[in-house]
């Protein structure tokens, strides 16, 4: 009996860009599943290899070694009925700038077998520039939009033959606050119904609040997979927050998150506020706005990204 099919399988996946004198090695060795039906994030800084994998998946790109997956189909073997069940909202803008956006949506189900100008294509097309905040676009020129508009259309392009498995990469990119807000509710949606979904983001308020599962690539390979629960549960700490108007003493600075004048930094327990606070003091800083929370899922980003600073709290 073979085991139930995974929506998405990564087997022992490597990827090296260039040649022998300068090779880069984007993905070393990456296996991993997403079972159908989940909402599975894929996280990592600047260069971990995420669109790579993504590249590789959408068939764009081809792995050194390895072999990926969708429902059961390889992506070079059967790329075509591999790439039928796929939805993959870009990371880069592309687009045809002579169409207008119904056209363009109109012409990628085309490419997907969507049977054109029928009363259920049209619906669906409907309901997509409803749901992505474009119904009043519809006939603009793709020229003619801004760049947050574009990215919706990429959004609904990608959606627009119904797939299976829908691949975000970044697609919350200046993205406004509303279309934000919308998009997670519309994707949302779609993975009640039963669609699987594989979001790569930056903003990873956005990857606690919706990912069920979280793998973490670092130098193209995987350092974290776990539930989100599990990852939010497994960080020591609680974090130490507060507004300091000069400098963080050197002592601090190691440990630290600096965002303008917020400070952060982990605090397992009170002794270790006890800590901190003393070595402020010491310096003659005057900490304002102090309160004390709950590490979030940046707090465990940072932790496994910077290899056990945590430690040497
Ligand atoms: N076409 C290419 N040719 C050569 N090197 C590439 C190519 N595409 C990506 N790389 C390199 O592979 C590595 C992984 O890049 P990738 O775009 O997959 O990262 P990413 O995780 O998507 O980053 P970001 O968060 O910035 O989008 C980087 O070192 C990058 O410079
Ligand atoms: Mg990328």
């Amino acid at each position: 009996m073979p085991a139930p099919m995974a929506a998405i399988s990564f087997r022992n996946v490597a990827k090296t860009y260039g040649n022998a004198r300068h090779a880069v090695r984007a993905l070393d060795d990456v296996s991993f599943e997403i079972e159908p039906g989940e909402f599975f994030g894929l996280l990592g800084p600047n260069g971990a290899g995420k669109t790579t994998l993504i590249s590789i998946l959408a068939g764009l790109a081809r792995a050194s070694s390895g072999s990926v997956e969708v429902l059961g189909h390889d992506v070079v073997r059967d790329y075509a009925t591999a790439r039928l069940s796929l939805g993959i909202v870009p990371q880069e803008l592309v687009f045809d700038p002579f169409f207008s956006v119904r056209e363009t949506l109109r012409i990628q189900g085309g490419y997907f077998g969507v049977r054109r100008n029928t009363r259920q294509s049209e619906a669906w097309i409907d309901e997509l520039l409803e749901h992505l905040g474009l119904s009043d676009k519809a006939d603009a020129n793709m020229r003619q939009l801004s760049g947050g508009m574009k990215r919706r259309v990429l959004v609904a392009q990608a959606l627009v033959h119904r797939p299976p498995v829908i691949v975000l990469d970044e697609p919350t990119a200046g993205v406004d606050v509303e279309l934000r807000q919308t998009l997670w509710q519309f994707i949302t949606r779609l993975n009640h119904e039963g669609h699987t979904v594989l979001l790569t983001t930056h903003y990873l308020e956005e990857a606690e609040a919706l990912c069920g599962r979280i793998a973490m690539l670092k130098q193209g390979k995987v350092v974290a997979l776990d539930r989100t629960a599990a990852l939010l549960a497994g960080t020591s700490s609680g974090v130490l927050r507060f507004r300091l108007t000069t400098p963080l003493p050197s002592a601090l600075a190691a440990q630290a998150r600096v965002t303008g004048e917020v400070v952060q930094i982990n605090a397992r327990d009170a002794r270790e506020v006890e800590t901190i606070l003393a070595t402020l003091r010491k310096a003659g800083a005057e900490p304002e706005d102090l309160e004390i929370g709950r590490a979030d899922l940046e707090d465990v980003f940072l932790e496994i990204m910077h290899g056990g600073a945590q430690a040497a709290v």
